[in-house]
């Protein structure tokens, strides 16, 4: 090959070493890895990077309870994640941690630019503090704790206190940033992320960022002030270029791999990535990544998974018992990538039989026991004359393929890609139904139908065990050793730009069942038991306590669970579409819970002079009732009755969930009447 290969720099966020590593962390961590097997596999010359953001109080807080240092903290999580990167066999280029020297030095060189060019400025920064938790607060953050303001972590009240900072000037960049985004829609990926950054953030007018802290010891000393440490942001988002070598003599890689072509993130730090980081990479003269891409969450039921509601999943316990190329495919296939899913055992456990064991374990399966009954395992020549019975139409749609599953990771659509290939498998499964072999095959004047038959079978096997590697690195050698294929430049992309490149003469060997088909129930029962083997006590626990939620769960209303997932939207609607929905502004007249329901609440409102409604809502856990009566709110009120723990309800309150996974109701401003159309 002659000439430079073309490169693709990905990253995943860093991780914070606060505990082990979710499953949550292991889905961006798999979409990283899946698409750079992908580019890899097309002939990309690829840099992945992750890594963990090992500064701050939270997790010297965190080290201090355990009677550790924090860096003997840090060292184990950080071991314990290499570990399970390596079982869901994430093949990353580098791992950075923020404390070692090469990142250390560099934040340094960076904060020193930025106050010597003028970006950075010291001033006073005045805020709400809580003193135990040595934390500052904006004022809406705080909570009101009978009518005392106090701290949202520990719940003791808050005092006004000053702090001298460092502060960057975000405001100067702007009007530049606004058109950077506004002439690159490709920057920020799904594309309704840029608009909620331009209006929420951008257009109001940006706010100087605080980037020091003098009460924060665990963190990158400023070398020109002592007493100040780096906060979050800089040293964080730098890691993306500091791991590269940038700012030092070795910035080969630097130079080879900048501006990376994507940041994966998840959804609640799109704002940095968008806002503060582009500005930081103007000042310091470098060009943009690509493109930011913000998928969503891996939720648990209504919730964001975190260790303070419990409610955490961990993959070790799922890949001990079902296989790391199980849950890979798992993740990647059950979300459109960028909206939120519910993760649960039974729709992992469904997917697997459904997809896994049915779908291409029986393609693959009944492909190769029917060469080895038919030509006693050989693969037969194709035969001319005998012709296709489909017109060829299978083949044409597997040659195809390629093509498709590209234009779908172009544009990071993970689960649309998998759809693709499985679409393929499902009509390979119905050819098979249509040609009936098992007809052909005793006729001997069909013989060569049946050749032709079964070679093109073997051939869309071989396109569908290429395409999955990067999604299932594990389990296309197994396909390839079941198809008698052992030649590499058969299992290459390049390999698919022509159907029909398996040789005749191969030689099948019928193995075991891909993915053996699995009892739903039973299974359900043992991870609520936790009875699966060699997972880390920790994961164990977890998935007991995912199976135990999920008998729940399938019991519940999966509409009130469902509520706030983001669903795949459409690009476009119609004005007409939108106006189905009458969204009215409503007050609250009277809230209550309802009785032995830990999530609903019951609420009287008032719609003016279109009267009152009952309106159920999951947001008991967010929401104290009383606090809420006088609120106006915004309801759909012509959406079909449900009924919701016996009780009809009549609309449905709208809400958001800010950065932290809370969920916050949607209101109006002052002056609207009861009962307003919303439009
Ligand atoms: N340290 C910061 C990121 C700094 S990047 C310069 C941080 N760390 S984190 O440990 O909280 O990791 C957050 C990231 O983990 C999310 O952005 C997302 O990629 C991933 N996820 C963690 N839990 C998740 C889900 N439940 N669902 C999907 N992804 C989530 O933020």
């Amino acid at each position: 090959m002659s000439g430079e290969r073309k490169t693709f720099y990905i990253t995943t966020p860093i991780y914070y070493p606060s505990g082990n590593m979710t499953i949550g962390h292991t889905y961006t961590t798999v979409a990283a890895d899946t698409m750079t097997r992908f580019k890899k596999m097309q002939g990309y010359d690829t840099y992945f990077l992750t890594g963990t953001d090992e500064h701050g109080q939270k997790l010297e807080k965190k080290a201090a309870e355990e009677g550790v240092t924090p860096i003997e903290y840090i060292d184990r999580i950080v071991a314990e994640t290499k570990e399970l990167w390596k079982l869901m066999n994430i093949q990353y280029d580098d791992f950075i941690r923020t404390t070692e020297e090469r990142h250390i030095r560099i934040v340094q060189k960076i904060f020193r630019r930025f106050y010597e060019q003028g970006d950075i400025y010291k001033a006073e920064y005045e805020g709400m503090y809580c003193t135990p938790c040595e934390s500052f607060w904006t004022p809406t953050q705080l909570v009101d704790k009978d009518g005392v303001k106090v701290c949202p972590d520990c719940g003791r009240p808050c005092q006004p206190m000053k702090e001298e900072s460092y502060f960057f000037r975000m405001s100067k960049y702007q009007d530049w940033l606004i058109d950077y985004i506004e002439t690159h829609p490709d920057f920020i990926q799904p594309a309704k992320r840029a608009n909620e950054m331009l209006t929420n953030f951008l257009r109001p007018g940006l706010q100087d960022l605080c980037v020091s802290r003098t009460s924060v010891k665990w963190g990158i000393p400023v070398d020109f002030d002592e007493k100040h440490t780096v906060y979050v942001w800089i040293d964080a988002l730098s890691n993306y270029i500091t791991a590269l070598g940038y700012g030092t003599e070795q910035d080969e890689l630097f130079r080879k791999y900048w501006p990376a072509d994507i940041h994966l993130v998840g959804k609640e730090i799109v704002r940095f990535h968008t806002i503060y980081w582009p500005i930081m990479l103007h000042a310091l003269g470098l060009p943009l990544p690509k493109q930011v891409f913000g998928h969503g969450w891996l939720l648990f039921g209504t919730d964001k998974m975190s260790k303070s509601k419990g409610n955490v999943v961990y993959p070790q316990p799922i890949v001990a018992r079902y296989g790391v190329d199980a849950l890979r495919y798992y993740l990647m296939r059950e979300m459109p990538f960028g909206a939120d899913g519910n993760y649960t055992n039974e729709s992992f456990l469904i997917r697997m039989n459904a997809d896994l064991a049915n779908d291409l374990g029986n393609l693959v399966s009944r492909t190769v026991a029917m060469i080895e009954k038919y030509f006693d395992g050989l693969l037969p020549a194709w035969d001319k004359a005998a012709g296709e019975p489909d017109g060829g139409e299978l083949r044409e749609h597997c040659a195809a393929l390629p093509a498709r599953v590209d234009e779908q990771m172009e544009k990071l659509q993970f689960s649309q890609a998998l759809a693709e290939i499985w679409k393929v498998i499902g009509e390979c499964n119905k050819y098979i139904d249509l040609t009936q072999p098992w007809v052909l095959g005793k006729d001997p004047e069909k013989k060569g139908l049946l050749g032709n038959v079964l070679l093109t079978l073997a051939e869309c096997v071989r396109f569908t065990a290429v395409l999955i590697a990067p999604f299932m690195p594990s389990t296309p050698e197994r396909i390839f050793a079941q198809l008698g294929v052992t030649e590499e430049r058969l299992k290459t992309w390049d390999s698919l730009a022509c159907f029909g490149a398996l040789p005749d003469g191969l030689r099948v060997h019928k193995g075991e069942a891909l993915f053996p088909r699995i009892d739903v129930n039973r299974e359900l029962e043992a991870l609520s038991g936790g009875k699966s083997e060699a997972a880390p006590e920790a994961g164990k626990k977890a998935a007991g306590e995912a199976g135990k939620q999920e008998k729940k769960d399938v019991k519940q209303d999966k509409k009130a669970e469902k509520k706030h997932d983001e669903p795949a939207y459409p690009d476009e609607i119609s004005i007409d579409d939108f106006a189905k929905c009458r969204i009215q502004v409503a007050r609250v007249m009277a809230c209550e819970k309802v009785e032995k329901s830990s999530k609903l609440l019951k609420f009287t409102l008032s719609l003016g002079a279109d009267g009152e409604r009952t309106v159920v809502s999951g947001i008991q856990k967010y929401y104290a009732p009383e606090a809420l009566v006088g609120k106006q709110v915004a309801v759909i009120t012509n959406l079909k009755p449900a009924k919701l723990a016996g009780i009809e309800s009549q609309g449905m309150i709208l809400s958001a969930l800010d950065d932290s996974g809370n969920l916050k109701l949607v209101t109006v401003e002052e002056g609207v009447a009861d009962g307003a159309l919303i439009g």
